[in-house]
């Protein structure tokens, strides 16, 4: 169980600390001072042994502890959001701080909160929901455990990364209410009321100023209203001007002083730009910190924690098993009975090896994950048949097999602009994109033009597929016209679409390649989508029982540094509908950070269970619910949009055209830097996920808050007091009864309105919840409070937290489109 925590709760303004801090900091040049603000060796906080300070250790993060070797791997973030538990959320906080511990890590990089704007972004399974106060309301516990076992967390990124587009040259242009209202709430909680000792900002801008030197965010909002005591710190090089953050209330510069530095600083300082107590204030920041958890007196690795740890492995499941949510379940496929079922096939590019959570600097490396296939067959034992197949080649068989009618011409140029005498050859295919055949680096610059034609066999759809590499760009054009358009981003996944040809039609293609460094790496495919599923695979659902067809996204598809499709990765949508076809009883599970593209075929399945990211144990958590060992309870932390464009960010996702500006700068070399700022404008304002879809009255596909379960849940005897004063709390309770035949969890989910407010709001907003675990036929009362944050709104003009009086409604059920009690509440 680990040794308990040196400082159980962070204490901000413990005198004795206060005066070891500032004796510490008294005996500092200020040289050395100004080295305690940058990190070192990526992962570290600088040592000052003059002082007895050894450096310490940070990890990444929310979803398990990343630094060097395996660990436990939780179903975190989206997944944990998913399990609307806040006991959960504290379980797995303390498994991640004594995983942490086990591994003499110091601070912990996470919990990520940032909102779930829209389900392209790419780290949106790292954080939580699309909803302020659920957000709020998981990540103090989480705060709390991670600390109660002597780590510091971090919380992140403050603020406003909702996407990864761009993420150091965007700015997020937001008005103040928007912010307040949805994007600081779970920052302001995890401030205010888990103490968190350390908070990251963010790489993106925020209304054209970056996130780390953000006055409004880092001294207005954090440090005086909200009272941080902690560290704030950067993102690893999302430091852009070092006078600049000095001044706005970054206090450590990671993961090395590129610009808050003595180079920088000293000379702002001679010159008054830089006071030298806004410097103290920094270490002392840092100083406090370390001594509040006696970082410097205790080694922060003890025997007694456990490196391999099976209390861990029990929370990993447990967070599964709560977050699994079941989406469909047409004439009660669900459950399995594991006594009929003789021939099970498992398939699919999620079913084996295991996928226990997304790609970037969040992926853990699990000691050893379950499988979907694993789970499946472990909890049938070996009486049952179970057969497996991936359903899907990789991408450079596609590419390998592609067959281009008389094969490809090659040009490469030696400039980046497709001009000059270009070397030219002819090959059979396009397929450079597999690492182990990357040729030497070749220092030259170059751009490569492939051109070939293809001829459909038969009419139908077909699936054309360009993939590179690392940053670089590429363009494809099917007779002449705009077909894929990989513009250039951190890191990329496939791009790919659909082609309708007739039989017998030939089409041109073009690929224009632009390699971001030397060499060539791009693949280029173009293959009938019936052609793409295996046979095998076909085969053994034709003869299974049943078939579990494990789909979504991965590390590869989906992570930090891109964003990644609505639209499955390619071929997916074909191989589930090739399976249908071959078996009617095909349960589909999803693997991904939130909604994705299930329309095309979701009537031809009769069951759908999302898994998010669920942690190594995963697979045992999918074969439980599956077979009914568990009763699913996972609710949508997110609206589950039809087709991406109903997203109500989707307009606004990629800012305006022609909206550019130009930031002039410093560089690290202290010559003049200028970054185009792209605009990201808020447009869609306070009308996020829920919040749109139930103040337009349309419908996304699944709500938010929903999710089946093998039992059904009434609710009834809603008491809530007719009249209150503004500014005190009502109390809210009602009755939830199991009215099925096994037992199971439901959310009860309380949701405000506020008809009477004199601005616009949504129509209605998630103010608490309570998770509840019914046996068949037993009820229990709940009660719920709301407080005078439930009935507000940040007033612009005012600038403050205000509540109209007059009449709100307060609506309970289990989905936010599901609230079969309501009652009117009037503030007065
Ligand atoms: C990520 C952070 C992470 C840091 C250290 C950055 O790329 O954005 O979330 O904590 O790396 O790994």
């Amino acid at each position: 169980m680990g040794i308990p925590a040196v400082a159980q709760a962070p204490v901000p303004d413990s005198p004795a600390i206060e005066a070891q801090a500032l004796a510490l900091v008294a005996k500092l040049t200020l040289d050395q001072k100004i080295e305690l603000i940058g990190g070192v060796d990526s992962m570290y906080t600088h040592a000052m042994p003059s002082i007895g300070l050894p450096r310490f250790k940070m990890s990444d993060a929310s979803v398990g502890v990343r630094t060097w070797g395996p660990t436990t791997a939780y179903a975190g973030g989206v997944a944990l959001a998913a399990s609307w538990d806040p006991k959960l959320a504290r379980e797995i906080g303390e498994g991640l701080g004594r995983d942490a511990r086990a591994r003499s890590v110091n601070f912990l990089l996470g919990p990520g909160v940032n909102i779930a704007r829209s389900p392209i972004a790419g780290r949106n399974f790292e954080y939580l929901s699309e909803d302020p106060y659920l957000n709020a309301t998981l990540v103090v516990p989480f705060i709390e455990g991670v600390q109660s076992q002597g780590v510091i967390a971090t919380v992140k990124h403050y603020a406003l990364n909702d996407e990864e587009f761009n993420r150091h040259n965007a700015s997020a242009d937001v008005d103040e209410r928007t912010m307040r209202e949805m994007y600081l709430p779970a920052f302001e909680a995890a401030v205010t009321k888990g103490h968190v000792d350390a908070v990251m900002n963010s790489y993106n801008l925020v209304n054209n100023v970056h996130a780390t030197q953000n006055d409004f965010l880092n001294l207005k909002v954090l440090k005086d209203e909200w009272g941080f005591q902690g560290v704030l710190m950067s993102d690893w090089d999302a430091t852009y001007d070092g006078v600049a953050a000095a001044n706005n209330g970054l206090d450590l510069e990671m993961p090395s002083p590129k610009f808050m530095n003595a180079g920088n600083l000293i000379p702002a300082i001679k010159s008054g730009q830089v006071k030298e107590s806004t410097i103290d204030d920094k270490v002392l920041r840092l100083i406090r910190a370390e001594l509040r958890y006696g970082f410097a007196a205790r080694p922060q690795f003890d025997p007694a924690d456990s490196t391999y740890s099976v209390l861990d492995r029990e929370v990993a499941l447990k967070g599964s098993l709560e977050s699994i949510t079941l989406l469909k379940n047409e004439g009660h496929i669900l459950p399995l009975d594991p006594a009929s079922v003789k021939t099970i096939a498992v398939i699919g590019p999620d079913a084996w090896p295991a996928v226990p959570g997304g790609g970037g600097s969040s992926q853990a490396t699990a000691f050893e994950p379950v499988s979907t296939l694993t789970g499946i067959a472990n909890l049938l034992g070996p009486s049952a048949h179970v057969l497996y197949d991936r359903g899907l080649p990789d991408l450079g068989q596609v590419c390998e097999n592609t067959h281009w009618m008389k094969g490809v011409k090659v040009e490469t140029f030696p400039s980046r602009d497709f001009t000059g005498t270009p070397a030219t050859e002819r090959r059979q295919n396009v397929n450079d994109f597999k690492p182990d055949q990357w040729g030497p680096a070749d220092p030259k610059p170059r751009s490569v033009r492939y051109t070939t034609a293809f001829q459909a066999g038969a009419a139908g759809k077909y699936l054309i597929i360009g993939a590179a590499s690392g940053e670089d760009t590429f363009k494809v054009f099917v007779d002449g016209k705009k077909t894929l358009d990989q513009v250039h981003a951190e890191g990329q996944i496939p791009n790919f679409t659909s082609l309708d040809l007739a039989a017998g039609q030939t089409v041109n293609i073009q690929a224009d390649y632009l390699p971001y460094e030397a060499g060539s790496r791009f693949g280029l495919g173009l293959i009938s989508e019936p052609e793409l599923v295996s046979e095998q695979a076909k085969h053994i659902a034709s003869i299974a029982d049943v078939v579990v067809l494990a789909i979504g996204f991965d590390p590869d598809t989906e992570g930090e540094g891109h964003d990644r499709t609505f639209t499955l990765p390619w071929g997916q949508d074909a191989l589930v509908e090739a399976i249908a076809a071959a078996n009617p009883h095909t349960i589909v599970t999803l693997t991904g950070g939130g909604g994705m593209d299930v329309h095309r075929w979701l009537d031809k399945v009769p069951a759908l269970l999302h898994t998010y990211y669920p942690g190594q144990e995963g697979g045992t958590a999918v074969a439980q619910v599956l077979f009914g060992k568990h009763d699913p309870e996972g609710k949508l932390p997110v609206s589950f949009d039809r087709i991406w464009e109903d997203n109500p960010s989707a307009k606004w996702y990629y800012g305006v055209p022609g909206a550019n500006t130009v930031l002039h700068t410093t560089g690290e070399d202290g010559k003049p830097l200028d970054y185009t700022i792209e605009h990201l404008k808020y447009g869609d304002k306070l009308m996020v996920g829920y919040r749109y879809w139930t103040t337009t009255g349309k419908h996304p596909l699944f709500p938010f808050g929903f999710g089946l379960s093998y039992t059904t849940f009434s609710f009834s005897n809603l008491q809530a007091p007719a009249t209150i004063d503004s500014g005190s709390t009502a109390t809210v309770s009602f009755d939830v009864t199991n009215t099925g035949s096994v037992a199971g969890a439901d959310v009860a989910e309380l949701y405000v309105s506020d008809p009477s407010a004199k601005t616009d709001r949504p129509e209605r907003e998630l103010k608490a919840f309570e998770k509840v675990l019914l046996q068949p036929g037993e009820t229990t009362h709940v009660t719920l409070h709301l407080d005078a944050r439930s009935f507000s709104y940040w007033s612009e003009s005012a600038r403050k937290w205000t509540i109209d009086p007059g009449k709100f409604v307060v609506h309970v059920g289990d989905s936010s489109e599901s609230t079969p009690l309501a009652a009117d509440v009037t503030l007065q």
